[in-house]
Order: structure tokens, then C-alpha cells, then sequence
């Protein structure tokens, strides 16, 4: 499939996005959010992707935000609508994939930019990222998750410093904060998801389909955690994989998932 505003490269089990909008520092338009989501949605098909690594291009921007140019004549209609359509096009729609997401973040992750990274599995940063939610410095609110994701991830205290100052904090914070696991200087950044990858890759893809799910059950308002992971340790003993780990274990060999 050919596409505009991002690029997408693979490399055996391992599959990179990254989104090139450089001029505009990545920002997310609609035409990004919708190409956005068919790689999303190819690369969940093909059985061969166990990772993907979502970036941006350059050295300066991972996302510097929504596209501000395509909503700034927007009503109340049209705010809700394009917050419903991204959430659901992109946001939880990574949240929700079955196949690892990593977020590299290689530069300013700001706005929309900042919840796309928070929608990832997890996130690296390089040295130069800074990141933030500043929506509120335009009269706005975090629509594509933010206000959800922030807090859940480092706490409602410094959630809300964050969103009310729409301060930019620097990577080292947000390691700190448990925004992201890993600070590395930029030339490592995509080398130490690589590595991170390869780790993945070698343990069973569904086992790690089930962990996702139960995971994030635990986000969901009405829904006991625990059952999901109950629901989903018992299918792990209706798997190939199930059956290949533990005789690879028991034979003191490597396992060789599919
Ligand atoms: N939407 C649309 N365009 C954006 C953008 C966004 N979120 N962020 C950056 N751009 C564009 C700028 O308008 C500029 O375009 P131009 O050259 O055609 O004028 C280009 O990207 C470069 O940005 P610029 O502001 O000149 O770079 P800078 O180094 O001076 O500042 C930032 C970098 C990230 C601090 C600044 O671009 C910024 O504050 N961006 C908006 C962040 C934001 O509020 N995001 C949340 C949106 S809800």
C-alpha cells in the first residue's frame, strides 16, 4: 500500500512505522490518523509482525501534536467527532492490538503526539524528547485519550500538574515519572527498541496477545481484571504455544514458537 505522510518498513518478524511529516514536525492529520490505522490494521493480519515500532521522522519531532490547522474552525459537534473518530481509529485502537507496539520517541511528543505514545504498549525516549500535553494553552482539553492514559500511567497528582501548566517535562522526568521505561542518546534510541523486539519475538506471540488483554481489563471501568486474566490463563492451555513452551522447557531446550 502506498502512503503519504508515513512510512512502513519490515524487517523479518519486525515492522517499523514511521511518520514523516517532518515540515509540520509530524503533526497528526486526517489523512496520518486514517494511514495510521491501515498499517495498524495490515500489520495485526499478518502473522509474520510479532513487533512494531512506531516513530517519528527526523531528529526533532515524534509528534508535535494534532494537526491544529484542520480543526481551528471546529464547533462542538465537530470537536466530539473528531475525538470519537481518532480514539477509535488509532488511540484504542493500538491500546487494543494483539501485536506488541513500541513507542520510540525521538523528539517532541506533544498534544495528540504524547497520547499516541501513551496509546503504545510502552515507550523509550531519546535524550532530546520533551514531552507534554499543552491543549489546555489552546482552550482545549487532551481529546485522544490524554486525560485517561496520563494519570494511569503516573499518577492523578502529577497528571494534573501536567495538563493544567501544559508544561513540557524532559525524558529524564518522564523516566522518573514512569512515563517511559528507557532515556538513551538519539543514535541508540532505535537500536534499543530493536533489541527490546527481538526479546519479544522469541517468546510466544499468543501468550503475549493474552497479557496485553488482561492487562489492560484493568483500565476498564466495570470489568474485573482478574477474571479476564483467569479467562485468558486457561485459553494459554488450549495453545500450541502452551504445548511447545512447556515440552521445550521439560526437554531443556529452547521453545520454537510459531
Ligand atoms: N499542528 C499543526 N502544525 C504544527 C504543529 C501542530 N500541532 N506543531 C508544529 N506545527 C508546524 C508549525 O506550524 C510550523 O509550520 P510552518 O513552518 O508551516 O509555520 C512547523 O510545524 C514547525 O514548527 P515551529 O513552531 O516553527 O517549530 P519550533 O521549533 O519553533 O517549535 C514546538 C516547536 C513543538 C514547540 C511548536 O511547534 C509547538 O508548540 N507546536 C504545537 C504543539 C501543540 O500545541 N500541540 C498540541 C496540539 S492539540
Amino acid at each position: 500500500m502506498n502512503y503519504n505522510n508515513i512510512i512502513l518498513e519490515i524487517d523479518d518478524y519486525l515492522a517499523f512505522i514511521t511518520i514523516n511529516r517532518p515540515k509540520k514536525l509530524n503533526a497528526l492529520n486526517r489523512e496520518t490518523i486514517a494511514e495510521l490505522h491501515n498499517a495498524f490494521r495490515d500489520l495485526e493480519g499478518d502473522g509474520n509482525i510479532r513487533v512494531i515500532i512506531l516513530t517519528g521522522s527526523e531528529d526533532k519531532a515524534f509528534v508535535a501534536g494534532a494537526d491544529i490547522s484542520e480543526f481551528a474552525d471546529f464547533d462542538t459537534k465537530k470537536g466530539s467527532e473528531l475525538a470519537a473518530k481518532g480514539q477509535e481509529l488509532l488511540f484504542d485502537y493500538i491500546e487494543n492490538l494483539s501485536t506488541p507496539v513500541i513507542a520510540a520517541i525521538n523528539g517532541f511528543a506533544l498534544g495528540g503526539g504524547l497520547e499516541l505514545a501513551m496509546a503504545c504498549h510502552f515507550r523509550v525516549a531519546s535524550k532530546n524528547a520533551k514531552m507534554g500535553l499543552p491543549e489546555v494553552s489552546l482552550g482545549l482539553i487532551p481529546g485522544y485519550g490524554g486525560t485517561q492514559r496520563l494519570p494511569r500511567l503516573i499518577g492523578k497528582g502529577k497528571a494534573m500538574e501536567m495538563i493544567m501548566t501544559a508544561n513540557m517535562i524532559t525524558a529524564d522526568e518522564a523516566q522518573n515519572f514512569g512515563l517511559v521505561n528507557n532515556v538513551v542518546d538519539q543514535n541508540e534510541l532505535v537500536p534499543l527498541c530493536e533489541k527490546l523486539a527481538f526479546k519479544i519475538s522469541q517468546n510466544s506471540s499468543t501468550a503475549i496477545a493474552a497479557a496485553i488483554k488482561s492487562i489492560n481489563a484493568n483500565d476498564n471501568d466495570g470489568v474485573n481484571g482478574f477474571d479476564i486474566e483467569i479467562n485468558q490463563f486457561g485459553k494459554c492451555f488450549g495453545t500450541d504455544d502452551f504445548v511447545e513452551g512447556t515440552t521445550a522447557f521439560l526437554e531443556k531446550r529452547k521453545p520454537n514458537f510459531k
